[in-house]
């Protein structure tokens, strides 16, 4: 890939479809060519920062020895490891499956990083039947990530598996 700048801007006011088509093809043009998955993590990680709005954290968490190590994000300060089944990135991870929770107070053993979270949405990144990352996504807003977004992060996570 030629060296280059980026300029991704935030279109706040456009349909979520868009915004997911946008971001979609953003990452891919992003992780085009590169094999190193930390710089990849990081580069989506900043790119999701700015196309979602009204989140206080995005990043990944990658599954090592059967729990969930930090990776590249945006945002405070997170926890480095968390265990399989242990809140809602732990519960993605051990079930292979999305977790949009529309309240983290009310999510058994949920892990407050951020004080400010209300909302999360977690996908998992999964490569020949086992769960590499997890994208973690948290807002401050109670009830922030709907399906379309479950959707949108989905479609993102099939197309990081090629980094893993
Ligand atoms: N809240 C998460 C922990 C990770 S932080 O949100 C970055 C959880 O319960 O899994």
């Amino acid at each position: 890939m030629p060296l280059a700048m980026f300029d991704f801007t935030l279109d706040a006011d456009a349909p979520k479809s868009e915004r997911y088509a946008e971001l979609a093809a953003s990452a891919q043009a992003l992780i085009a060519g590169e094999p190193d998955a930390v710089a990849n993590m990081a580069n989506v990680a900043a790119l999701i920062w700015l196309s979602v709005p009204g989140i206080n954290w995005a990043g990944f968490y990658r599954a090592i020895d059967g729990e969930l190590v930090l990776g590249p994000f945006a945002g405070k300060p997170a926890c480095i490891r968390i265990p399989f089944g242990q809140g809602v990135c732990g519960a993605a991870a051990a079930t292979g499956t999305t977790q949009l929770v529309e309240d983290v107070h009310a999510f058994p053993g949920h892990i407050a990083c951020d004080a400010a979270s209300q909302s999360e949405l977690v996908v998992p990144i999964i490569v020949d039947g086992q769960v590499r990352a997890v994208i973690d996504l948290d807002s401050p807003h109670p009830a922030h990530f709907d399906q379309e977004d479950a959707a949108g992060f989905e479609h993102l996570a099939t197309i990081l598996e090629g980094i893993f």
